[in-house]
């Protein structure tokens, strides 16, 4: 089955199926699956903000695939210098087979989709993270059966809001744990609820973790959030991973990464054996891969 979708915005582009689809071909990528399946395609990544993994694991993916990636950021291309988003996604498309873009606003990888002729990856925006998504539910495909249960902890921020409709599709039993006033938006709530898995909501974090088998988190300060930084700080106490919270727990912990050691999680539990964090970061080249192949191919 290929898929049915022209952009991959957010996880609830793909159905149960799709989804089920791209972790199966991830799974067997990982395992050694010949992957020189986009020989000279180029993707053409567009970033905003930083990154580590986002970048180097698209980048050497398709070198994996056969294929080409070009980096832009923003000062390196007349987006910087006032050329509209839409005329960039336009000239950019006559060129590449497919954009991945990191933006600010979600707002802006609709328009690049709207005007681009060719496939739009999101690999974060402010409200979702999507990719992230993909290498999540393979770990913890990896690791658990389907019987699985998981508890979100900390900001109800972009990884967080794929991550509870990725549980939904994914049939995975989540509880969300924030601090009132910053849980995931209600459009996300009701999209997984309109899939049928809604997560059970909670402001206690230590309500949420009891009986898991996985405990995941994000930073509270997201990139373009700085200016929040007290407020956020001040409002997540008693949020973080730390040997209290988990004490009692052997639950495995989750985190996209880059981790604020110090803040959402403790150095001590991202060192111990408990963190599954790198297994996470692996992944994102395996389930892109897949998303890839299954976009591009
Ligand atoms: N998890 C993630 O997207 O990491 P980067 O910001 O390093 O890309
Ligand atoms: N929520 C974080 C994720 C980084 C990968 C951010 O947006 O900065």
């Amino acid at each position: 089955m290929s898929l049915s979708i022209e952009h991959f915005l957010d996880i609830d582009d793909l159905s149960a199926a799709e989804l089920e689809t791209v972790l199966d071909r991830a799974e067997a990528m990982k395992s050694g699956a010949d992957d020189a399946q986009l020989p000279q395609q180029t993707l053409g990544m567009l970033f905003e903000k930083p990154s580590t993994r986002t970048r180097i694991s698209f980048e050497t993916g398709m070198t994996k695939l056969g294929g080409h990636a070009i980096f832009m950021g923003p000062e390196d291309i007349q987006l910087g210098h006032g050329e509209p988003l839409k005329d960039t996604a336009r000239a950019a498309s006559r060129y590449v087979d497919g954009i991945m873009a990191r933006l600010f606003a979600h707002e802006d990888i609709e328009t690049i989709a709207e005007y681009s002729e060719v496939p739009v990856i999101n690999g974060l925006t402010d409200d979702a993270h999507p990719c992230q998504t993909l290498a999540d539910l393979l770990t913890i495909r990896e690791r658990f059966d389907e019987d699985v249960s998981v508890a979100w902890v900390g900001d109800g921020n972009n990884v967080g809001q794929s991550f509870v409709i990725g549980c939904a599709l994914a049939g995975i039993e989540l509880t969300v744990a924030t601090p009132p006033d910053y849980g995931m938006d209600d459009d996300v709530l009701d999209r997984a609820a309109e899939i049928g898995n809604p997560p059970a909501v909670t402001t206690d974090p230590t309500e949420a973790i009891e009986g898991v088998d996985v405990v995941y988190t994000d930073v509270w300060v997201s990139m373009g959030q700085e200016d929040r930084r007290e407020e956020k700080l001040a409002a997540f106490e008693g949020f973080q991973l730390n040997e209290t919270l988990l004490a009692g727990s052997d639950a495995k912990v989750m985190h996209c990464l880059p981790a604020h050691r110090g803040e959402e999680i403790t150095d001590a539990v991202v060192e111990s054996d408990r963190a599954i964090v790198w297994d996470q970061a692996e992944n994102r080249l395996h389930a892109q891969n897949a998303l890839l192949v299954e976009l591009l191919g």
